[in-house]
């Protein structure tokens, strides 16, 4: 039997591509969401954010109807499947805003019955899905409740969900069924089960380990860069035939929505002794001072007065978005120093809406340096003028291949 599914948070960057799989494998999905923009501009086809395949993919399921958005909460009582893919951010002290998702429960209670099966998608602070499970017995709801962590890229959903195995975990016999049937549904690959804690820290892991796997690169960036080498270079050297280096990361910004607030949480949830997720914090969050210390040098010193150009504001290559990017760090800082500050940026939308100047590549060009801040494949072919200082921390200019 074909499910009937409501993704809550569903026009999100999780949500969304999700249910254009669900929909793709006609299972008929809403997507609930309090957006009211993003409602309408997935009901047009539209994407709201950027995501590979997606334009074309969610023309798709939109003609075909399996796919619908809406900001009616109504519709989460039709379905037998209800999924949650809110956000789960960290306060400014670092810590979960696990109230934010009890609150989100609170608004969906009056629609979720009995017989219906409760997926939480969302990344959750450890723990948090065994007190769900106590929360809904004292409001007497007795739907069945899953935890199933999303693990996808951010961009690249449409590809991986089908392409990685998915981590399923539940309360009870009828919703790991059920959660089995979905995923072996649309995925390539048989989901592997865990139990609901472990899947709540096995997310946690995989967030940390490639946010502590950033750092070490960054940290080696750094070192090289103090010592005169070229950290990409070397990179590109131990690399090669080497597979033991295959994880070996490039050097860069590690910044968006998720790998920080990650490893902060699972520092939060190890009372603050996961010692190597701080070190990796400090390292990582340290990289737009270390790229401002490159520039200086390269300038004689200081900043003061100069005006420097920003390339790419969004957290990633090839991205528009902008959730925590590290380029708005940098930006800060370079004001601080005195600079005055110019940002570019190909795939960032709505750049009217910022509190501060986005201006075209040439004239961003004109500037007196510029830095990178997202190493967006557009730049590849920028010809940089040869006395032009080019902060690169990426290795976009540095790579020998
Ligand atoms: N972005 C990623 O690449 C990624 C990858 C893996 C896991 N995750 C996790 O997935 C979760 C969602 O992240 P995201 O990036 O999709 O967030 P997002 O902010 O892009 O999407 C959340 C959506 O929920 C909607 N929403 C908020 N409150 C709501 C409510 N009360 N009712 C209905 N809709 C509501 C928002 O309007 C938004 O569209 C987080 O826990 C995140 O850590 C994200």
């Amino acid at each position: 039997m074909l499910h009937k599914i409501a993704i809550v948070g569903g026009c999100g960057h999780i949500g969304l591509p999700l249910g254009i799989v669900l929909a793709e494998n006609k299972f008929k999905t809403f997507l609930y969401d309090i957006d009211e923009a993003s409602v309408n501009t997935v009901n047009d086809s539209i994407l709201p954010h950027m995501e590979e395949e997606g334009e074309e993919r969610l023309k798709e399921v939109i003609k075909s109807k399996y796919l619908l958005a809406t900001i009616s909460p109504k519709v989460l009582s039709d379905c037998d499947i209800v999924i949650l893919t809110i956000g789960t951010p960290v306060d400014e002290h670092l810590n979960p805003r696990t109230a934010d998702v009890f609150k989100v429960i609170d608004a969906i209670l009056p629609y979720i019955k009995a017989d219906q099966v409760l997926i939480f998608r969302s990344t959750l602070f450890p723990g948090t899905m065994s007190l769900i499970n106590d929360y809904l017995k004292t409001k007497k709801c007795n739907a069945s409740l899953a935890f199933c962590p999303e693990r996808i890229v951010q961009g690249k959903g449409l590809i991986e969900l089908v392409e990685v195995p998915q981590i399923i975990s539940g309360f009870d016999e009828k919703s790991l069924s059920v959660c089995r049937q979905i995923f072996g549904t649309i995925s390539k690959q048989k989901p592997v089960t865990l139990l609901p804690l472990e899947a709540e820290l096995a997310k946690l892991f995989c967030n940390a380990w490639r946010y502590i796997n950033f750092a070490i690169s960054n940290q080696f960036f750094q070192i090289s860069e103090k010592a005169g080498a070229n950290f990409f270079k070397i990179y590109e050297a131990v690399k090669k035939d080497y597979p033991r280096m295959n994880d070996f990361a490039r050097a860069g910004f590690a910044s968006g929505p998720c790998l920080f607030k990650d490893t902060m949480q699972l520092s939060a949830y190890s009372q603050n002794t996961f010692f190597l997720g701080h070190s990796a914090m400090l390292i990582n969050e340290g990289m737009p001072s270390f790229a401002i210390d490159l520039l200086k040098n390269r300038m004689g010193g200081s900043i003061t007065g100069k005006k420097i150009a920003i390339l790419g504001m969004a957290f990633k290559a090839n991205n528009d978005d902008v959730r925590d990017s590290l380029a708005f760090k940098l930006r800060k800082m370079l004001e601080f120093f005195g600079a005055e500050v110019i940002c570019h940026d190909p795939y960032v939308k709505h750049q009217e809406k910022f509190d501060f100047k986005f201006v075209d590549l040439p004239t961003a060009l004109k500037a007196d340096a510029a830095i990178i801040g997202a190493p967006h494949k557009d730049y590849k072919k920028v010809k940089v003028p040869k006395d032009f200082i080019l902060i690169d921390i990426w290795g976009m200019f540095n790579s020998v291949s």
